[in-house]
């Protein structure tokens, strides 16, 4: 596979970061099987050749223009590259594989961003352009922004691809040696659920934007963070753990699937007109459940958090009597105290990247698969609600909306503003492949409603 020509990783930081991005995606397609890279293993999704160009096409069409100014080598790729789906869209992709590039020509295309954009960021670093946000940026925002954006983006696909890939027969994988799945994991001890009372409290969204803060190493955000807002919530009683799969078979065992009444008219048409009965991690064989991880099949682990569309998440809520929480309120669960402050973290102040935080969570790329929801008591809320970092995002029940005073980027203007549509809806939290750094508190992750692939499952509140 591609990886960097040259080795940029000692010039700063966050070009550190770069590369150890670079590794991890490179290591990613690795995983596939080479004649089984023009598969399209999720139908609203591009093949997964497409992604090998995009990760390169996305840097350099952000990068060239503040750092090296140059004819691109590519302007073709750059464009075929340049855009995934959002499968929100009508219609399913027709492209056959003939349609794209060899893989030789991807590659090499990877290969010649890679160097173009090295020599140029190595010699911005240089001259001291990071230190300076006049110095190097584009449009007023310092290159450290920049970076920043490239690194998320390439780690935000890193994980949007584990999904894809999760699709993927197994027989097309290439299982990596050091992936051992630790049995213990997969008890099949069913999770007794409790809830826990969370007073009412007011709650910080977003992060606060000034001249000298945003957009610095420090405290990057992309645009829908900002701006800091608060909000009241009430009282309200929440999950203790994620809804698990063993929960989940009793709202099937009682008609979930079956029973508008549960449902909202738009999600009842979606799930008939689909045929669903069952979430899409689950297969049913000789009347038995088995959970497809990441390289295998086993047999429902009864206390991993059930992974599954919003749709089905929002009946589940419906069945139990209760709702998804706001995103308010999972925000307040998660970071609020009973003295009134927010923490950083749900456990408290410690990185997410710090080595010991393996305790804390199932989180930055150290499994491929869901752990049991009370693995992690270590990482509980101050109010002592469980796993709310990592182990799956969770669902909320609000819309995917700008917060008061959002400016979209104007290097990727489409980034939050395409999706503020009434149809995607915020997740928060993590899954077991959200890399550290996107575990900040102010970080919103949105699908729309009827997206099955992605690590997410939710808890409930009474209000
Ligand atoms: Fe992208």
């Amino acid at each position: 596979m591609p990886v960097a020509e040259r080795n940029i990783a000692s010039s700063h930081p966050l070009l550190e970061r770069l590369a150890d991005a670079r590794q991890k995606s490179d290591a990613l397609f690795s995983l596939v099987q080479e004649q089984f890279l023009y598969e399209r293993p999720i139908p609203e999704r591009h093949r997964i050749v497409f992604y090998i160009g995009h990760l390169e096409a996305f840097d350099w069409n952000l990068l060239n223009e503040s750092i090296a100014r140059v004819e691109s080598t590519h302007p073709e790729f750059d464009r075929l590259f340049a855009f995934g789906i959002d499968p929100a869209g009508d219609g399913l992709p027709t492209d056959v594989p003939s349609d794209w590039p060899t893989l030789e020509a991807v590659r090499a295309y990877v290969s010649n961003i890679r160097s173009a954009l090295d020599q140029h960021l190595e010699k911005a670093m240089l001259e001291k352009a990071m230190i300076n946000p006049e110095a190097a940026g584009r449009d007023g925002f310092p290159l450290a922004t920049l970076l920043n954006v490239a690194v998320e983006h390439r780690l935000m696909h890193v994980e949007t691809l584990a999904y894809m890939l999760h699709q993927l027969p197994s027989t097309m994988k290439i299982n990596p040696t050091s992936h051992q799945r630790n049995l213990r994991d997969v008890s099949g001890i069913a999770i007794e659920p409790d809830t826990v009372a969370v007073p009412a409290g007011v709650v910080t969204l977003g992060l606060p934007r000034n001249s000298s803060d945003f957009g610095s190493d420090n405290v990057f955000g992309w645009d829908n963070e900002f701006e800091a807002n608060t909000q009241e919530v009430l009282g309200f009683t929440i999950d203790k753990y994620k809804v698990t799969n063993g929960q989940y078979l009793e709202f099937m065992a009682a008609g979930g699937y079956e029973k508008p009444m549960f449902w909202t008219d738009e999600d009842w048409e979606w799930k008939s007109s689909n045929g669903m009965n069952h979430p899409a991690f689950w297969r049913k064989e000789d009347d038995r459940w088995y959970y497809t991880t990441m390289f295998d099949q086993v047999p429902l682990p009864l206390d991993w958090p059930v992974y599954l569309s919003q749709a089905e998440a929002s009946a589940y809520a419906n069945w139990a009597g209760k709702c998804l929480p706001t995103e308010a309120e999972w925000q307040h669960a998660a970071y609020g105290t009973r003295e009134g402050n927010e923490r950083p973290f749900p456990w408290g102040d410690q990185a997410a990247d710090s080595p010991s935080a393996k305790n804390l969570g199932n989180f930055d790329l150290r499994n491929w698969d869901p752990t049991p929801v009370n693995a992690f008591p270590e990482g509980q809320s101050a109010f002592g609600v469980h796993d709310m970092m990592g182990n799956g995002w969770e669902w909320t029940s609000s819309v995917f909306a700008p917060f008061p005073g959002f400016k979209p980027f104007s290097f990727y203007e489409g980034y939050s503003a395409n999706f503020f549509d009434g149809k995607h809806f915020v997740m928060k939290g993590g899954s077991a492949r959200t890399a550290a750094c996107m575990l900040r508190r102010s970080f919103r992750n949105w699908f729309q409603a009827h997206y099955q692939y992605v690590y997410a499952g939710f808890r409930c509140v009474s209000r």
